[in-house]
């Protein structure tokens, strides 16, 4: 049994690999913890954190060589701590050379998607060495579309490579348990338990990625599969309680899943020293704040205080234009009624000490990671409902902050929360706001809101609300012809969106069958005045974004 405040778990030291977060989520999908943190972070950092049993490390992939001057490269004291390590493309050259090995550039040797590994059989026989690649079912049909000349070993995987440097001496102690047609370390192991593949398993383009990532964590780590989400929130109920000892919260809500579950948590913690605000902005979903009061309040009992801010909203959105601006002004004016709300509501019950906020891990992973994020082109400035208004000087609570989406909602089911509400498609915090294309008045919203309630509705009537990452409705202030009845019309465009996508960074249009747009397109030009025209939006992110403004 792992006690609840010391668990086991598996670090991950993150090279800049695009897929180091991925190596987190799937050790987490084998119910063992796991964090990943920077790569220049010590032992002697990690070993000051009492609640984590480290059973073992895995050193991601990432952009450079290891024998660049600037390479980043890992605390000796990680390496020698004896603890198993996997160091994976990056991470196996960055083992290798920190422990005595080498790595060269292999001109005309790279390799750059699917590729077929050999296991060494001779190595197959040596079971300390082996246990990576133990117990691994190797069907034919898995390599036989690579085309590949047959080799005498029976053991062949496909895997995604994606390197351009390879190991030409190995360290010492190590030997080689598989090649490639053109890489002859395609992975290496010590009997101490450092392992080093040349190839990706935590992607899904390696079918047997997850058997080999399960094979580290409990063959060679010993680790025990304990953790799942719902496991974690007895703990955060002791952090908050611990953090916020007797004082007030308040936490904006947003209609959306993490601060419904990160507000559910604060209150099952310290009950109704939590206040919750809802801000009707006027540029809501229809039926959005009915449903927000309906939840919290009536079914969860949580103590919420709804603002009813429209009128100045509106007020300055009246004639902007500009997407940059609309999203502008939404921010500050939000900010300022949330302020004006804590204010109100510390002089009715006392001060207020902190802010709870659903922020995520893969928020604070993109926050403490070097990478790109400070240089990255600004496409749009998003406003996140609930941010922290810079001037109230409240203390954070996040609860959320070391779990992925998929695990908050989780949690969200095990307190209780509405499977609807739980797979709620992401709402920006701009609203509709947004999803109008130019100024926003109070008929265009209306229009727009009865259109989008027609594109869910025939949408969750036809099953695939869920396969979709988001679909809405968008109102264009492109005006065309059209007949109704015997009479011309002239009237709004309006444009449906639906994506399909994993994180919202890329998108697909997705592909919903005629039947559906047929009936939807009929529906809304029937049924919502303004609106005689529907066009559906085929164009994945990127070029285009999901919102189009
Ligand atoms: P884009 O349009 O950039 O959107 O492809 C990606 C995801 O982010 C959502 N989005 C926002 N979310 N505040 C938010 O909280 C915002 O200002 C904002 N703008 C876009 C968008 O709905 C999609 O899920």
């Amino acid at each position: 049994m792992q006690s609840p405040e010391r668990r086991q778990a598996i670090i991950v030291l993150d090279f800049g690999s695009q897929y180091s977060r991925l190596i987190t989520r799937r050790v987490r999908e084998c119910h063992v913890y796991s964090e990943l943190v920077p790569a220049t972070t010590t032992l002697a950092q990690l070993q000051q954190n009492p609640h984590l049993d480290i059973r073992g490390f895995i050193l991601s992939g990432g952009p450079s060589s290891v024998y660049d001057e600037q390479a980043p490269s890992c605390d000796p004291a990680i390496l020698q701590s004896g603890l198993p390590i996997l160091g994976i493309c990056y991470g196996m050259h960055l083992l290798a050379q920190q422990l005595g090995g080498h790595v060269a550039y292999a001109s005309g040797k790279r390799e750059y998607g699917p590729a077929t590994i050999e296991v060494l059989e001779s190595v197959a026989k040596d079971e300390q060495n082996f246990r990576i690649f133990e117990g691994i079912a190797i069907s034919p049909a898995q390599t036989e579309h690579l085309d590949l000349p047959r080799s005498e070993t029976p053991l062949r995987l496909s895997a995604w490579m994606s390197h351009g440097d390879s190991i030409d001496r190995l360290p010492p102690g190590f030997v080689v348990l598989a090649r490639t047609e053109s890489t002859t370390v395609a992975a290496m192991a010590s009997p101490q338990g450092l392992v080093g593949l040349q190839f990706h398993p935590e992607v899904t383009h390696t079918p047997q990625g997850k058997a080999i990532i399960r094979n580290f964590l409990f063959r060679i780590c010993g680790c025990e599969p304990g953790w799942t989400a719902s496991s974690a929130i007895e703990e955060a109920l002791e952090q908050i309680r611990q953090r916020v000892g007797q004082e007030r919260v308040i936490c904006g809500l947003s209609g959306g899943v993490d601060s419904a579950v990160a507000a559910l948590l604060v209150h099952k913690a310290i009950g109704n020293q939590l206040t919750c605000v809802f801000v009707d902005t006027g540029c809501l979903r229809a039926g959005e704040r009915e449903q927000v009061v309906d939840t919290f309040s009536r079914h969860l009992h949580i103590p919420l205080v709804v603002v009813d801010a429209r009128q100045r909203f509106l007020a300055r959105l009246a004639g902007v234009i500009d997407p940059e601006q609309k999203r502008k002004i939404i921010g500050e004016e939000f900010i300022r009624v949330f302020e004006e709300e804590a204010l109100r509501l510390a002089e009715q019950g006392g001060p207020i000490a902190f802010l709870a906020q659903g922020t995520l891990y893969p928020d604070v992973i993109e926050s403490t990671s070097h990478d790109t994020a400070s240089t990255a082109t600004r496409i749009k400035t998003h406003h996140n409902v609930g941010g922290l208004p810079a001037e109230m000087s409240l203390k954070l609570v996040e609860p959320l902050r070391m779990l992925f989406k998929d695990e908050v909602r989780e949690i969200g089911v095990a307190l209780g929360l509405p499977e609807d509400w739980v797979w709620r498609h992401p709402f920006p915090g701009p609203g509709l706001a947004i999803r109008i294309i130019g100024a926003v008045d109070e008929a265009q919203l209306e229009t727009l809101r009865a259109a989008d309630t027609i594109v869910i509705e025939e949408i969750r009537r036809a099953g695939i609300y869920r396969e979709l990452g988001q679909a809405f409705a968008v109102l264009t202030p492109l005006q065309s012809v059209g007949v109704m009845g015997d009479g011309r019309t002239y009237a709004n465009v309006v444009a449906i969106r639906a994506v399909t996508t994993g994180d919202f960074m890329t998108a697909d249009w997705a592909r919903l069958s005629p039947d559906l747009l047929g009936r939807i397109s009929n529906r809304i030009v029937n049924e919502v005045p303004g609106v005689n025209r529907v066009v559906y939006d085929i164009t994945s992110k990127p070029p285009a974004t999901i919102e189009w403004e």
